[in-house]
């Protein structure tokens, strides 16, 4: 299949006397001062005149992994298989570091971070003589903030995941990452166990190298790089000390210098066709509601139209395939057993659910990489016609409260759902009265008052938490309700934010509201007390006040001097503050969505 943007066929060998990129640094007679410059200094560590005079392909192994990223680091030995496959292709390997982004490690949060890799990842792709690079991805932003640059550069590139952890387990249980958090917490607030335990208990979830184990963020943005056409097939589910991601990086080295040689670009994988395909995708692998905010701005940044409605239009009666923590019960090396996301993209293929046209890293299309991708344990990844769930995709809300926000109708508990969705008299819709808690702090502070009166009518909202209000935004919609609450058995309110959630949590959120309400959004006006109500059917969540009463309360908020922003604590916080887009838009920096295929220039 012919890549549409290149122009050629696959395989079409580099075109004789047309220089190559890299070229232009170690290969510039018409430069011979700036030429000898490059080429003085990229010797010095024993590269030979002669490789860099040769005109092979320069390819970079841009490198996530380090000792402040553990879920990336094992990329440290990976590379090595990669640069081998590089060197076997023809190639010459230059690794580099890649700002670190480590989920677990970075205060106030990870998620800051994600344009900031993504902004020096781009320098580094522009400035440098490489033709070529691979991209290591792992823990949640990594993945992102690397597939956005590559976008923005638009040099040849292909994803390398690390793929999970091997399986946690505490007591004979599995322990997943994240998603063992969560209920042990649970089962601390309830003193079923104490604090010794409940360390033990979440450090069991992490018995190896790797990313999170369960469907978190990592999981799913692997995956969806899969999906989207910008890894090797099967590349995402391989469990991290598996011998096969030694092998697949071997691999994936190889492909890149055919991928320089044939100009395959991330423009020619990255059509709409292939945000669709991971549209879809998300929903079968019962995926992070982090994915929106992320695939979202790699479109923005190819110049792809998606919106965040698509979310819903493309992605949300797909139902849910994949048996996997947090929705379900199994994790990473079960499914990578079961088929992985080439049994699902397969399963979805025969059910006419996505595009087998698209194109990927390989060359080949979808369909043609997903022959014979079966799947081995229908309990872990379900047939298309006995999913766990129907529906599984994002509703996307609107009302007086913001103009979009997201809610995982397939994280929502049974004990959710008879409760607020199955009333006979107004099924998929529930009102409530709000609690207002000003960020996570707040939150801590208070959610055990018996003053605040919370109980299962109650919605929990949590505000100040969007980009702007809490740099980054903050994953922390999905609030546990108060002890006494869950020692009756109420294990989850329903829960609106202007932040994020894990994606590990299994919470019946409404979360990244745009706008936010440290840019204007409704949220800003909800007040303790008010009556909520959010009709899923019509996708409608409106606080039940008139429109002048709603007017009222914005007059008052402007005159008060608007929502109030915490000051900044580093220079980058406030840079980006000043320029970051909401959510809904996939948070991505105002003004660099302009600056497209940069390396063509
Ligand atoms: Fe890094 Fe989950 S914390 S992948
Ligand atoms: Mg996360």
């Amino acid at each position: 299949p012919a890549s549409p943007k290149a122009g050629k066929e696959p395989g079409t060998p580099h075109p004789k006397g047309k220089k190559r990129r890299s070229q232009l640094w170690f290969d510039n007679p018409e430069n011979p001062g700036m030429t000898a410059l490059y080429l003085e200094r990229y010797v010095n560590f024993g590269i030979t005149l002669e490789e860099l005079t040769s005109g092979k392909p320069i390819i970079g192994i841009a490198q996530t992994g380090s000792d402040l990223s553990p879920c990336n680091r094992h990329h440290i030995d990976l590379a090595k298989r990669v640069r081998d496959g590089i060197v076997a292709a023809g190639g010459i390997a230059l690794e580099f570091p890649v700002h670190p982004i480590q989920e677990t490690g970075k205060r106030p949060g990870a998620a800051l971070d994600r344009n900031l890799a993504y902004l020096g990842l781009v320098e580094l792709l522009y400035g440098y003589p490489l033709d070529g690079v691979v991209l290591t991805t792992g823990c949640d932003k990594t993945t992102p903030a690397c597939i956005m640059a590559a976008a923005t550069v638009n040099l040849p590139a292909i994803v390398l995941s690390g793929g999970p952890m091997l399986n946690g387990w505490w007591k004979g249980e599995r322990a997943g990452s994240g998603t063992a958090v969560w209920q042990a917490r649970q089962e601390l607030a309830a003193e079923r166990i104490d604090y010794k335990e409940f360390i033990d208990l979440v450090g069991s979830s992490a018995p190896s190298i790797g990313h999170c184990n369960t469907m978190g963020t990592a999981s799913t943005m692997n995956a969806l790089a899969e999906a989207l056409g910008m890894s090797l097939p099967g590349c995402a589910a391989i469990p991290a000390p598996y011998r096969d991601r030694g092998q697949i990086s071997y691999r994936t080295g190889l492909r890149i210098v055919e991928m320089v040689e044939e100009d395959l670009k991330p423009s020619d994988i990255l059509t709409r066709e292939a945000f669709e395909n991971a549209i879809v995708a998300n929903s079968a692998i019962g995926g992070s509601t982090n994915a929106p905010i992320h695939i979202n701005a790699i479109a923005r940044h190819i110049g792809v139209q998606v919106s965040i409605e698509d979310w819903e239009k493309v992605g949300y009666n797909v139902p849910l395939l994949v048996n996997m923590q947090p929705t379900g019960k199994y994790l990473g090396e079960e499914y990578y057993r079961a088929g992985g996301l080439p049994a699902v993209m397969n399963e979805l293929l025969k059910a006419k659910r996505i595009h087998g046209k698209a194109l990927t890293v390989n060359g080949k299309t979808m369909a043609e990489n997903l022959k014979g991708a079966e799947i081995h344990d229908e309990d872990v990844i379900r047939r298309y016609k006995k999913p766990l769930k129907e529906n599984a995709g994002f509703k996307i809300l609107k009302g007086n409260l913001f103009d979009n926000a997201v809610m995982k109708i397939s994280g929502i508990s049974e004990e959710f759902r008879q409760r607020y969705l199955l009333n006979p008299k107004d099924p998929m819709a529930f009102e409530g009265k709000a609690v207002v808690f000003e960020g996570p702090e707040d939150y801590h502070h208070r959610i055990d008052d018996p003053k605040l009166k919370i109980d299962e009518h109650t919605m929990l909202f949590i505000r100040g938490t969007g980009p702007i209000g809490y740099p980054g935004a903050a994953e922390v919609v999905n609030m546990q309700p108060p002890a006494a609450l869950i020692k009756r058995g109420i294990l989850s309110l329903p829960c609106i934010g202007d932040g994020r959630q894990s994606g590990t949590s299994g919470s019946p959120s409404i979360l990244n509201a745009s706008p936010e309400a440290a840019a204007g959004g409704g949220l800003a006006l909800v007040k303790t007390g008010d009556r909520i109500r959010i009709d899923l059917n019509k996708g409608e969540a409106n606080i039940l006040i008139s429109a002048g009463e709603l007017a009222q309360r914005r007059a008052d908020l402007q005159k008060r001097g608007g929502f109030p922003i915490p000051a900044s604590q580093t220079p980058w916080q406030e840079i980006q503050r000043e320029m970051v887009e909401q959510l809904g838009d996939g948070m991505v920096l105002k003004p660099a969505v302009k600056y497209q295929r940069v390396a063509q220039r």
